[in-house]
């Protein structure tokens, strides 16, 4: 059958007929949006290179997750970005250190929402690297003890789901290991799985203040032509306990997205990262896109792909131009 039989426009005439047919929803239950917390009270800094994006205190965290489950948006994710570093990020797992503060401000303005913190020791190390440096080099067996105590302390100040960023081996059998042993077998892991070291992370870097001091996250971060690879770093993650996994970036990784897709039955979330939200932005102030159209379009590409949900900087203006 073709045309003239078959013409497929009909199906595209009115709204009402784009609705009923229309493959792929996106619906405020998809996203998460990431939060920066600051110390100090009543700090509102926005960041410079991610319009609408603003580092908070705590107390600004609690308004800003009232804010957030009042949209009807399921989760945040909680970066921790501390006063004062050192070289193995004792700032991490502080017991009141600002994650964890951060935690506890956005659980008791909004016990319903999901709080998941981002697990990483870049914010917090002088040396600007994800795990302990030694002898030059990110050490990766020595960090995994670091990191589980940053998650621990993370589910102790009460995070519903820890998500580690760090790309060590073994970190999510170790994060794992530590909540079972600590009481905290309810507390769920989303891998950041497939988390390549990309170009786009330039702005999050200035929010976090966590740009590294010397060389790269090459070493570590997966290497952006890989997406054989990518499966395994999922399979393994699924084998060490975690519970969903996330592919990052989000769009310039869209087949990664959707053989994961394919491949594995659990969650599956993409972060939109800083880089692409600021392109976004950056386009649209000049007047040279229709930004919400633009980030709209984009999130539903994601989506289609095969994520079920998306980290978002745009997570809030979106869920309100969606219908409830
Ligand atoms: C921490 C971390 C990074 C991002 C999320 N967690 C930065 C990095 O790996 O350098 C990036 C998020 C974004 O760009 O929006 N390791």
């Amino acid at each position: 059958m073709s045309f003239p039989l078959v013409r497929m426009r009909r199906l595209r005439r009115s709204e009402a007929l784009r609705r009923l047919t229309r493959e792929t929803r996106l619906s405020r239950d998809d996203l998460v949006l990431p939060l920066f917390a600051v110390e100090g009270a009543r700090v509102r800094e926005p960041v410079a290179s991610m319009p609408g994006v603003f580092r908070l205190s705590p107390d600004e965290i609690a308004e800003e997750a009232k804010r957030v489950a009042d949209l009807g948006i399921p989760a945040v994710i909680l970066f921790g970005v501390p006063a004062a570093k050192d070289a193995r990020g004792s700032g991490a797992d502080l017991p009141h250190g600002i994650a964890q503060r951060a935690v506890e401000a956005a659980k008791r303005a909004a016990p319903d929402l999901c709080v998941i913190t981002d697990v990483c020791l870049c914010e917090y190390t002088d040396h600007g690297h994800c795990g302990m440096v030694e002898a030059g080099e990110v050490a990766n067996d020595p960090s995994l003890e670091r990191l589980a105590a940053a998650a621990l302390s993370h589910a102790r100040a009460g995070a519903d789901v820890v998500a580690p960023s760090d790309m060590m081996d073994g970190r999510v059998g170790a994060i794992r290991r530590a909540l079972d042993a600590n009481g905290f077998a309810e507390v769920a892991i989303l891998a950041y799985a497939a988390k390549y070291a990309s170009a786009f992370y330039g702005p999050f870097r200035e929010a976090a203040e966590s740009a590294p001091a010397f060389g790269d996250r090459r070493g570590y971060q997966m290497d952006p032509p890989n997406r054989r690879e990518a499966m395994r770093e999922m399979q393994l993650d699924l084998e060490e306990g975690a519970d969903a996994l996330m592919v990052k970036p989000a769009l310039p990784y869209l087949d990664v997205l959707a053989e994961a897709r394919r491949r594995f039955e659990v969650p599956l979330a993409a972060y939109h990262v800083s880089g692409e939200y600021a392109m976004l932005m950056a386009a649209a102030e000049r007047g040279w896109i229709d930004g919400s159209r633009a980030m709209l379009e984009t999130l539903v590409a994601i989506r289609r792909a095969g994520a079920d949900f998306i980290l978002s900087y745009a997570a809030k203006e979106i869920a309100a131009r969606l219908e409830p």
